[in-house]
This record gives structure tokens, C-alpha cells and sequence, in this order.
């Protein structure tokens, strides 16, 4: 092993020894990959990383999801997303105030969803700040057969809008997000994704829904398919073993595999203390579920 992996949790390592900054070596990038397998969330300490490193760094994994908010790219790297509650001396956001603020999937809503997300902590604040995450293999695994059967070869329908979504709100914090949503509403079509997934390098399923994307259930009505979601949603917050809370430090680079995980933004800070995350999504390919 060239650098050290040290278990968190069943779903999380750390990784010490390895320095993001400069181009990994073939045995490196092939260590990394089996280390991201074997735990989906993985930290890697220690980091000095500019917006043009960590977009390198990035890059080594696959090619990088255009970033569609290119009002919070940033200047020297477009594919990294700013997300911060920091503002400039007008009072304008430098960065996405309320991004994750809901359980998700990183951008299960396209058709072909990132499959790796890096946030790298420019600046943490003083308090609050963890991202929290749920190992979808696990829940998956443990779900009763009964609620197991009823989504066998189903597909849940995703979509960006918050405000197509009763299970979530609309930041007040943010300006203009009620109208960002209402615009997608009529610009992003829905889009429907296997309820189990399989995550390809191990062959293991695992829950593909969230409560912040997930709006349906094809072919199935409301009055069944809401109640439906509620239970499933209830089930995979039923277990705190299931869970990793990740506790920012000075130049953590954390990454984390969408194929199995949700995640969401904890909060519990407020400017002026400021958290300022920066972040790359790797493209991936169409969700698919294979039978084990
Ligand atoms: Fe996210």
C-alpha cells in the first residue's frame, strides 16, 4: 500500500501519506480506486490544494461533470463549484449558501449522475460544518423482504426542483432560489432511475432513492407511492450504524462514491462565520442494477 487507509466506520476511511497536489502514480490512482470500493467515503488529510490542483487532482478519477451554477465556478478552474456562506463587501454570495442541505444522491436528477464527489474544506468554521452520510448498500442489504419486493425493477422519479418537492423547503437564505426552482420545474424534464443500484467495481446493490431528488415512483400513483417512500425514507434513518458524520479539519479532501451513499450538510453555523468548501464533481455512467 503506498499510503496508509485507516478505518472510520464501516462506510469511511482516512487516508494519511498520500499528497493530492501532485499527479498520482499509476499504483496510486489504482490504490485510491480500491480504497473508494472499499470504503465510499474516504478522507484524505493534510491538503494544500488551489482550485487548479484539486481540479487536476480530479481529473485523474475521470473526466469532470460541467458545473451548471457558473455563477459560483470558480475563476481559475470552472469545473470547482464554490460553495460558501461567505459574501463579497456588496453582500452578494461568493458561493452556494444552501448547497445539500437535504439528504442526496450528488445529481441523481440527470440521467447519467456523477459518480464521485471531492469537497476540499477551504475554511471551516468555528462550529458545525459536518456533512453526514448514509451507506445505501447497508440499508439496502437490511431492508425486510416485503419493502425489498416492492421496489424490485422499479425506478423512482428524480427531479431537480425543490419546489416540485413537499419533503424539502426552499433556503431563505439564498436570494432568488424560490425562482431558480420554479425555473427548473419548466426547464428540467423528470428523470426516472433504478430504485437499487448496483455499485459496478463490487457488484453490490444499494438503495438508489432520496428524500431531496426522489419525487415518485414510475407507474405507480401518489397514493401509493408516497406512502411507499415515506416507510422507505423512515427504514434508512432507522439505524445510526448505518450513518458516518464527518468532522471537518484544515485541508481534508473528502471523497465519496453517489453509487452508494447519501449525504447531506449539517449546518449549525452562520456568517460571519465562514465555511467555504470547494467542490468537483466526476462524471459517471447510467445507474443500472444487476441482479447478485
Ligand atoms: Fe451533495
Amino acid at each position: 500500500m503506498p499510503f496508509h487507509v485507516n478505518p472510520l466506520s464501516p462506510a469511511s476511511a482516512e487516508i494519511t501519506g498520500l499528497d493530492c497536489s501532485r499527479p498520482l502514480s499509476s499504483g496510486d490512482l489504482a490504490a485510491l480506486r480500491a480504497a473508494l470500493v472499499a470504503h465510499p467515503v474516504v478522507c484524505v488529510r493534510g491538503q494544500k490544494l488551489d482550485a487548479r490542483r484539486q481540479g487536476d487532482f480530479a481529473r485523474q478519477l475521470g473526466p469532470l461533470e460541467p458545473q451548471d451554477r457558473s455563477a459560483y465556478s470558480h475563476p481559475d478552474d470552472s469545473d470547482i463549484l464554490i460553495l460558501s456562506n461567505d459574501r463579497r463587501p456588496d453582500g452578494s454570495q461568493i458561493g452556494i449558501v444552501d448547497a445539500g442541505d437535504f439528504w442526496h444522491s450528488d445529481s441523481s436528477h440527470i440521467a447519467e449522475p456523477c459518480r464521485y464527489t471531492m469537497l476540499y474544506a477551504v475554511k471551516n468554521p468555528s462550529k458545525g460544518g459536518d456533512t453526514h452520510y448514509i451507506d445505501m448498500r447497508a440499508v439496502y442489504d437490511a431492508l425486510p423482504a416485503a419493502l425489498k419486493r416492492r421496489i424490485e425493477g422499479r425506478e423512482a422519479i428524480h427531479h431537480i426542483s425543490k419546489t416540485l418537492n413537499p419533503r424539502v423547503a426552499v433556503s431563505a437564505e439564498r436570494a432568488g432560489a424560490a425562482e431558480y426552482y420554479k425555473a427548473r420545474e419548466k426547464d428540467r424534464a423528470p428523470v426516472a432511475q433504478p430504485m437499487a443500484r448496483t455499485q459496478p467495481e463490487s457488484g453490490r446493490p444499494a438503495l438508489y432513492v432520496s428524500p431531496r431528488f426522489t419525487i415518485g415512483i414510475a407507474g405507480m400513483d401518489d397514493a401509493e407511492a408516497q406512502p411507499l417512500l415515506d416507510e422507505i425514507f423512515r427504514f434508512m434513518f432507522s439505524n445510526p450504524a448505518w450513518r458516518y458524520t464527518h468532522k471537518w479539519r484544515d485541508g481534508d479532501l473528502v471523497i465519496w462514491d453517489n453509487a452508494c451513499l447519501v449525504h447531506m450538510a449539517g449546518g449549525g453555523y452562520e456568517y460571519p462565520d465562514v465555511r467555504r468548501m470547494h467542490r468537483a464533481t466526476v462524471a459517471g455512467d447510467k445507474p443500472f442494477f444487476r441482479a447478485a
